[in-house]
Parts: structure tokens; C-alpha cells; sequence
């Protein structure tokens, strides 16, 4: 097999679009979610952003980084969550893929993504923020921590988990979430993608046994 190597300075000087899609590779596959936010206003947002992190259990917390606004483009949902201060994440099936990818497209703020590409909207008692009506994953964070990168001038939001939905079917007796049984999408770069199936298990890893499949 024949191996690309690159360098830095290869990297440096290779075109803004195929840098982006390349570096948007390397972390590999992850859960795509719809972003649903609103302005004060009560003007609805709604985007596909898949830079989700696992802060903690312990408060429930899921962190994200966006873009922020700049020359080119406006970015509605950090502006939205900065003036709200409450986001929905909404993990989507593979036959609502398209509807969910051109969510990406930069609409202007008066056109709420929901309504331009065909998802509706549910409100949940008590929560200012839109969700996607039927996700099979559905969760509510208030804002807890916002952190401006300096490296790079993107923004870390940290949000605490306040409402989760889910379908019962989907819930395993330890606890977690089977994620295939929700049919839930996971991407790859800015362009993939695609439904894992359940694939292996294992029970906690220790030194003194073999790993045990569950
Ligand atoms: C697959 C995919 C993943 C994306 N992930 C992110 C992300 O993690 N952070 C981000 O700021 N933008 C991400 N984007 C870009 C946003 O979806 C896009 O900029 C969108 O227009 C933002 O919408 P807004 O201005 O309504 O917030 C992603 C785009 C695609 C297609």
C-alpha cells in the first residue's frame, strides 16, 4: 500500500477548501446533531454542527465549537446561545440526511433553517428553545460555560443536560443508549453520511482479564 505523507508546510500551502476537507477528516466519525436555537425575538435557527464533546457525567455536560461570525458569514446559532443562553441537540435517522446537511447552507437570519428545508419545529414546556419534531434523540443543555478559543477564534459552549427524550426501545438495562437502535446518523468530514450498526461490545477493561465481549 502506498502511504501520502504530509507536512506542515505541505498543509500551509495547500488550498483553503481542500485543507478544510481534509483536516475536517482526521477526527473521524461522529454524531451528527441539529443545533435548534432562537433568538430573543423568538426568530428559530436550526444548523448541523458535529464538533460534540463529552465534558462530563457528573453534572451532565456536552460541550461544542462554533465558528463565530466574520467577514464572510454570519453564524446565528453562537449568537443565539450568547443571547439565550439554551441550545437543543437533535440526532436525525439517514432518510432525513439531506434535509439535515443543507441546514449547513447560509441562509440569512430572518429564514429559520426549519422551514427552509422541511423539519418542524416542537416546543417542550418550560424550555426556550426549538426542538426537532419526531428526532429520535432529543436534548435540552443551558448554557454553563462559554470559553473564546485564542487560538483560532472559534468558541467552546459548555451546556448542562436539562431535558433528554428518547425511545425506550433504545435504552440498554446498564444504562447507556444504543445508538443503533435509534437509527442514528454518524458523519464523517463535512460531507458523509452514514448509519454504524450495533457493532462490538466489552465489558470495563481490567489488567488481569482478556476483554469480555458483552
Ligand atoms: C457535516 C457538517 C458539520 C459541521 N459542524 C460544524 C461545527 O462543529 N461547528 C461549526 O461552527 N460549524 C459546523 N458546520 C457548519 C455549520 O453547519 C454552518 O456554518 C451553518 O451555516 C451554521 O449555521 P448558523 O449560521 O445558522 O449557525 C458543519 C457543517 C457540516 C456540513
Amino acid at each position: 500500500m502506498s502511504v501520502i505523507s504530509v507536512t506542515s508546510r505541505e498543509l500551509a500551502d495547500m488550498p483553503r477548501a481542500e485543507r478544510a476537507l481534509l483536516i475536517n477528516s482526521l477526527p473521524g466519525y461522529k454524531t451528527g446533531m441539529l443545533v435548534g436555537t432562537c433568538d430573543a425575538q423568538g426568530q428559530t435557527n436550526l444548523a448541523i454542527i458535529s464538533s460534540q464533546v463529552h465534558l462530563g457525567s457528573n453534572p451532565p455536560l456536552l460541550a461544542m465549537i462554533l465558528r463565530p461570525t466574520s467577514g464572510q458569514s454570519e453564524r446565528h446559532t453562537l449568537g443565539n446561545i450568547l443571547e439565550t443562553r439554551c441550545w437543543t441537540l437533535n440526532g436525525f435517522t439517514l432518510d432525513r440526511a439531506a434535509q439535515a446537511h443543507q441546514t449547513s447552507a447560509p441562509y440569512p437570519k430572518t429564514q429559520s433553517e426549519f422551514d427552509a428545508c422541511g423539519l418542524e419545529e416542537e416546543w417542550l414546556p418550560a424550555f426556550a428553545a426549538p426542538f426537532v419534531k419526531d428526532a429520535p434523540l432529543q436534548i435540552g443543555c443551558v448554557l454553563r460555560e462559554h470559553q473564546p478559543l485564542a487560538i483560532n477564534g472559534t468558541h467552546m459552549v459548555i451546556g448542562e443536560v436539562q431535558r433528554l427524550h428518547y425511545p425506550e426501545a433504545a435504552r440498554r438495562t446498564d444504562g447507556a443508549l444504543a445508538l443503533d437502535a435509534m437509527g442514528l446518523v454518524a458523519i464523517a468530514g463535512l460531507d458523509t453520511y452514514t448509519q454504524p450498526d450495533k457493532g462490538l461490545r466489552f465489558a470495563p477493561a481490567d489488567t488481569e482479564t482478556a476483554p469480555a465481549a458483552l
